[in-house]
């Protein structure tokens, strides 16, 4: 067996395992060029990072690495290598082909510079446990929800109580609008994490050029009422909704809903309706989201709409390096840092130990060697992801034990309070077309 990256002329193999492994490649009709195609139009998708592996000559096996930076933390961003396409011939199965190709390829995005991994995977599926044991953990959990395509809406009373300050008009946004529907999605990043960072090109090729309802499946030619947007009368766009028709399976996709932060009860109902609206004038058979808990979206759609058996998975973290993981994410505005000097060792019980020093405003991270200082001790990997994504808090991590502090009293309370300042607990948001 070897194991080696694309090579030209491996794409109809790949797409034909894609189309044997995955229900939904086959009814999309994945095709050799399909699947190039993606390359071009989300640059996450990269040539050198698909893996396959080989026997006697023939593809048996293959994974991509989708390079994705991911909001966390207070307001920082983490490089994650996404696996995705995890794929292995029937009959070559249980012989350990994915084990190795996800092995060599975390390998490989490791010595590249990645500091972590990620990806998305059904909590029941037989891959849950392979990644289990290569040392992924469990963050967080978005759920699928689907809705009857004529179900009326039925938003949670947060969203409908509060009656709307002024009126807002809905309308098909087209490219002119796209600053502002950038800028909506910026404010997004910066109050939830798990978001895609995204910039005007990737904006223009996965979303007004083509259209990814769930990455990586995507329309041809953008739907006209695939973007609407909420505008006030004075000319103000407070908040848009991505939908779309799947040619595939008649489903509707309603992919993002998002307005600019304190908006929300003013955008978010007469968005949710037009789109419910739009997608049963177009007979979707029925509508499906991604949700995850406290956001909008879970407001808007939740009740009244039934969870898809099960839940469609969990993201999963795995850090390849806690230092290059700490750089990305430790972030402190310089005033809440500017008299603080310290340095603290954390440490994963039984991995990595890193010292963080805070020095009038500046952190650094550099590998352990002296002693000393306060010292963090988490008591596993999925500990220091959900303290990074904002899953748990801080103090919710030290009172259940994951977390051991070495000092006690106002330096204990000191410490938390830094944490509790780097990575603050936030929702976590996934939006469908960035998926990998
Ligand atoms: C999941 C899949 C990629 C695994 O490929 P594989 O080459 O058979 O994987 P491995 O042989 O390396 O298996 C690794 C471990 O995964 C788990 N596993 C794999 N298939 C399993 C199954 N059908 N039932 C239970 N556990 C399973 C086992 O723990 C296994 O270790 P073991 O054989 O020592 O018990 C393959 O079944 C597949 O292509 N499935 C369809 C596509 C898919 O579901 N992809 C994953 C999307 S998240």
């Amino acid at each position: 067996m070897s194991i080696r990256t694309y090579r030209e002329g491996d794409e109809d193999e790949i797409a034909r395992l894609l189309r044997e492994c995955f229900d939904s490649f086959n009814s999309f009709g994945l095709t050799g060029e399909k699947w190039l195609k993606l390359f071009e139009l989300d640059p996450g998708f990269r040539r050198d990072l698909a893996f396959v592996a080989e026997k006697d000559g023939k593809i048996v096996s293959h994974i991509q690495i989708i390079e994705r930076e991911i909001t966390v933390g207070s307001a920082a961003r983490l490089q994650v290598a996404g696996i995705g396409n995890v794929s292995t011939f029937q009959e070559h199965r249980r012989e350990g082909y994915s084990t190795r190709v996800l092995t060599h390829a975390l390998k490989v995005v490791k010595e590249k510079g990645f500091p972590a991994s990620a990806l998305f995977a059904g909590q029941l599926a037989p891959a849950h446990t392979m990644y289990q044991k290569l040392g992924f953990t469990d963050m967080y959990l978005p759920v699928m929800l689907f809705r009857g395509a004529k179900a009326p809406l039925r938003c949670n009373n947060q969203v409908m109580s509060t009656p709307a300050r002024q009126k807002v008009e809905i309308r098909e946004s087209d490219e002119r609008d796209d600053q502002s529907l950038l800028g909506i999605y910026e404010k997004n990043c910066s109050i939830h994490n798990g978001l895609v960072i995204r910039d005007k090109k990737t904006w223009k090729s996965k979303f007004r050029d083509s259209f990814f309802y769930e990455c990586p499946f995507y329309e041809e030619e953008s739907k006209p009422n695939s973007i609407l947007v909420a505008e006030t009368e004075e000319g103000e766009i407070i908040g848009y909704a991505m939908s779309c028709l799947a040619k595939r399976d008649k489903l509707g996709h309603i992919c993002e809903v998002l307005t600019l932060p304190r908006r929300e009860k003013e955008a978010g109902r007469p968005l949710a309706e037009q789109v419910i609206s739009n997608l049963a004038k177009m007979k979707s058979l029925a509508n499906m989201v991604y949700s995850s808990e406290n956001t909008l979206i879970d407001q808007l759609f939740r009740k009244g709409s039934s969870p898809a058996l099960g839940v469609i998975g969990g993201f999963m973290l795995r850090t390849l390096d806690i230092k290059s993981v700490l750089e990305s994410s430790f972030h402190i505005t310089p005033q809440t840092l500017s008299d603080l000097r310290k340095t603290i060792t954390i440490q994963v019980s039984g991995g990595e130990t890193v010292r963080v020093r805070l020095d009038e405003g500046a952190v650094s991270v550099h590998r352990s060697g002296e002693k000393g200082g306060d010292k963090v001790t988490f008591s596993d990997y999925g500990s220091l992801g959900k303290l990074l994504l904002g899953a748990k808090s801080f103090a919710e991590l030290v009172s259940e034990e994951k977390v051991k502090i070495s000092t006690s009293g106002a330096e204990k309370s000191e410490l938390i309070r830094l944490f509790e300042t780097a990575f603050p607990k936030k929702p976590i948001l996934t939006c469908s077309g960035d998926l990998w």
